[in-house]
């Protein structure tokens, strides 16, 4: 049985070992389609995902990302783009979060996954034969984990939220 949406968010860590194996289409179909399912502003989707499976262009794009190379040896990267064409202002926040639907349903399904911030825009977009009026917003690995990372720190509730006004303790 699939794992709740809340384990799942409790469960998800950023995960940089990974065994080289293929993701199945079927899977990567169901995690494509989280994604597709993603509200976004006016529900104008103003995003696209390049999925890339070929191992020698997940090094290339792997080397693109700072030289990270541990991601290459996921059996996918998705790449999320936007398209400030058709929404300029909400585009980085729509990508982000059909970007984390789709982490998400790779967690459920035992992937393990990790947010890449850190690439040359120029070199990714190059690689992927994204349009120039594209904008790459994040990467993500999606592959048979090697690695199961303890829970990094966060803030504390009364850090985090507050109760009606901003700093009034939340209890
Ligand atoms: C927008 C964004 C960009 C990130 N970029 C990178 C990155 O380039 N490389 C990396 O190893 N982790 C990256 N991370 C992962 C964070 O370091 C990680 O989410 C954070 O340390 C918390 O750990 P956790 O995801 O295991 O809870 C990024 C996360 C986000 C949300």
């Amino acid at each position: 049985m699939a794992k709740d949406a809340i384990s799942v968010i409790m469960e998800r860590r950023s995960v940089r070992k990974y065994v080289d194996k293929p993701v199945p289409d079927e899977d990567l179909k169901t995690i494509l389609e989280a994604g597709r399912q993603a509200p976004s502003a006016a529900n104008r989707q103003p995003w696209h995902f390049v999925v890339v499976r070929d191992p020698e262009r997940r090094k290339q794009v792997a080397e693109a990302c700072s030289n990270q190379t541990w991601m290459a040896d996921a059996g996918v990267i998705i790449a999320g783009i936007g398209k400030p064409a058709v929404s300029e202002k909400w585009y980085p926040v729509d990508v982000g979060i059909a970007m984390q639907n789709m982490i998400l349903a790779a967690t459920a399904l035992g992937y393990g996954t990790c947010w890449i911030g850190a690439f040359d825009e120029q070199k990714v977009a190059q690689l992927l034969g994204v349009p120039d009026d594209c904008k790459v917003v994040a990467l993500t690995p999606v592959g048979a984990p090697a690695e199961q990372p303890a829970a990094r720190p966060r803030q504390s509730l009364s850090e985090f939220a507050s109760a009606e006004r901003y700093g009034d303790e939340f209890a």
